[in-house]
């Protein structure tokens, strides 16, 4: 059957997050709000097809791993009805979904439970390409390392088979930007992740993460805050692409990225440079233990900024290389120097900061009740198949 959604995938637990990213980039990008998603699980998102979202979901959304276009699905559960299928829906598709000469790639997600193993369902699919747009008169080739068009095939909730094209053309949760890792880098998209849930608000918030690493939430800042476009070929291949400029060209906020390590500090500024936002983050060495209000404002006072309010966001380490000793020694660090941030109630003149943070231990809620009471917000939140959770502290 021919279908026509897109797509927007992302890591669990994040479709509310990414539902509230496209419609802010939706109203900027294109003045106007998407319709309601139907939610698919607890990671993806599915609307109506329309070239304008779809443009603007792959050119700004940061929150998402991939953005494709559903465009068709079978209840076959067989090779041969599946191949047969696919060649009706091709064969009777006016959509542009190639050239004459376009290379193409094939391949299979979440198949499984198919009667038939990956490789197959992979041929299946590619043959059917190949062989129904070449009775339409275009000639299609297997091209798997640089392919025009990458497509998908993956079994959905309802155990039927989708062919998408992945619009991004690989994971969106590689910017481009990294060459060098660290030891536990955040993916990227779950930075951005982070920032939302954190609310980060580029407009009034100096943003310090503590325990940066390799820079992922720094950087990632700065370009969420401009709404930096990212650039997406296949966009133009299907006649989708548009003129894109950052939503937010002006914005710079002040951003402030800390670590215990040298080395990885080092890792993070040539990360920055890669990401072109030397100028807009400082980055300073310092045990999360000794970090001090005033360290941030004397950093915001040299570069001519006053703190209207603050965010301090990290993922901590979580005990994979501490034990547990080490970890409540560590946390309760994390926790005095947001103490030290907490403004009295009273207190006009002093900026409000929040602090939040993403970590698999439950060590860090406990250590932060004694220090700082509950959090405002807990949410489960996967980091890299491990149990995590984000938390949001008012200091
Ligand atoms: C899980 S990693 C953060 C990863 C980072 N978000 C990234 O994307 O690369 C934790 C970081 O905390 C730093 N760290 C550990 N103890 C610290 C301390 N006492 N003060 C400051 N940083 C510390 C480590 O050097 C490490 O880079």
């Amino acid at each position: 059957m021919i279908i026509d959604e897109l797509r927007i995938v992302g890591s669990t637990q994040t479709n509310v997050v990414m539902a509230a990213e496209l419609v802010r980039i939706a109203q900027r990008a294109l003045k106007r709000r998407p319709p309601e998603p139907r939610k698919e699980g607890l990671g993806q998102l599915v609307y109506p097809f329309d070239g304008d979202l779809a443009w603007a979901a792959v050119t700004y959304m940061r929150t998402p791993t991939r953005v494709l276009w559903d465009v068709y699905r079978t209840q076959a559960n067989r090779l041969e009805p599946l191949f047969d299928e696919l060649m009706v829906d091709i064969r009777g598709d006016t959509r542009k979904l190639w050239r004459d000469g376009d290379g193409i790639s094939v391949e299979a997600r979440r198949v499984e439970e198919f009667a038939a193993g990956e490789r197959q369902v992979i041929g299946t699919v590619k043959n059917a390409l190949l062989e129904g747009s070449g009775r339409r008169g275009a000639r299609l080739h297997v091209d798997p390392h640089r392919p025009t068009t990458r497509w998908v095939a993956r079994l959905d909730e309802n155990g039927e088979l989708v062919v998408s094209i992945d619009l991004g053309g690989g994971s969106l949760s590689q910017r481009g930007w990294r060459r060098e890792a660290g030891e536990a880098p955040l993916r990227e998209h779950l930075a951005a992740v982070l920032l939302m849930l954190a609310r980060f608000d580029p407009r009034r918030d100096t943003l310090v993460d503590p325990m940066c690493g390799s820079g992922t939430i720094p950087i990632e800042a700065v370009h969420a805050a401009r709404a930096m476009p990212r650039e997406a070929p296949t966009l133009a291949v299907l006649g989708l692409a548009r003129d894109a400029a950052p939503l937010f060209a002006d914005s710079s906020p002040l951003v402030i990225g800390c670590d215990l390590d040298l080395e990885v500090l080092a890792a993070a500024r040539d990360n920055a440079r890669a990401a072109d936002v030397t100028a807009q983050v400082v980055w300073q060495r310092a045990d999360v233990a000794n970090l001090r209000p005033d360290i941030i404002h004397d950093i915001a006072r040299e570069r001519g900024r006053t703190i209207e309010s603050g965010l301090i966001l990290c993922n901590p380490p979580y005990g994979e290389r501490l034990d547990e000793q080490d970890l409540v020694k560590l946390y309760g660090a994390l926790a005095q120097t947001c103490l030290r941030f907490s403004r009295a109630p009273d207190s006009r003149e002093l900026p409000r900061w929040r602090a939040c943070f993403l970590t698999a231990s439950p060590i860090l809620e406990e250590v932060f009740y004694d220090v700082i009471g509950r959090p405002r917000v807990k949410k489960p939140l996967a980091n890299a198949n491990l149990r995590a959770y984000f938390y949001l502290y008012e200091l």
